[in-house]
């Protein structure tokens, strides 16, 4: 009954999801980025794929399997999953921003691998721009859904993240406890929206999506 409920309201639907984390060069050697795994994105893209939506999927660095029947776009850094969300917004009916988006990356990329001088090395990081406000403020904007990691503050951090950015709903992810959220199999989440504050029992990522997508479903298609 409950994928069947899935299934007609997200037939024919355009769903356009980032994942996994981004990773911002420092030297062509080391980088910055973060513990995303792309998990719980793919479980999203997975669903709404068996509920026959046609999907596009921007990914960053997963460490999970893709789904051959999504349109799959691969980037690296911020600036090129920018680009490429950007490129492929219009007409989209839902935007998910899943993708642990690197908040910052190298001002000044190095050609050459920084050698060890044994001193003191100072990174100036410049910030990147946010992919999910910016998709938000677009004139015929998709519903548009979000993710907020946090550790501390959880709920006040994310209800502002849902004003701030200007999105119709955040999935607030406690990421303070190494047993769910980040890089495991697990997760336990917080679904806000304007009229909603309901928390999904902690279950695989499987069942945290299908549940994310019914309450999203009840209450915007
Ligand atoms: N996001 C984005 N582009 C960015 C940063 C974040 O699209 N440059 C999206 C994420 O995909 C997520 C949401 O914004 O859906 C919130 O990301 P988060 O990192 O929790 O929020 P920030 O606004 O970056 O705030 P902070 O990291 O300081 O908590
Ligand atoms: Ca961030």
């Amino acid at each position: 009954v409950f994928q069947q409920f899935i299934s007609t309201k997200l037939t024919g639907k355009k769903v356009l999801i980032t994942l996994g984390s981004t990773i911002e060069a420092i030297d062509p050697i080391r980088f910055i980025s973060n513990h995303s795994s792309g998990k719980m994105g793919m479980e999203l893209v997975n669903t709404c794929i068996e509920s026959g939506a046609l999907v596009t999927c921007i990914y960053g660095n997963i460490t999970t399997t893709l789904n051959t029947k999504s349109n799959n776009i691969s980037i690296v850094n911020a600036q090129q999953m920018y680009d490429k969300v950007m490129d492929n917004i219009t007409n989209q009916d839902i935007f998910i921003a899943c993708a642990a988006v690197s908040d910052f990356s190298a001002k000044n990329t190095k050609n050459q691998k920084i050698k060890n001088d044994r001193r003191n090395l100072t990174l100036e990081l410049i910030p990147n721009k946010d992919i999910l406000a910016d998709v938000c403020k677009l004139k015929e904007k998709p519903i548009c859904m979000g993710f907020a990691a946090e550790t501390q503050n959880m709920l006040k951090n994310a209800k502002n993240k849902l004003k701030n950015k200007g999105c119709d709903v955040i999935i607030l992810n406690d990421v303070s406890n190494a047993n769910f959220g980040f890089n495991t199999d697990e997760n336990e989440v917080t679904f806000l929206s304007k009229n909603l504050n309901k928390k999904i029992a902690k279950s695989s990522k499987k069942k945290v999506a299908k549940k994310i997508l019914e309450i999203f479903i009840k209450e915007y298609l």
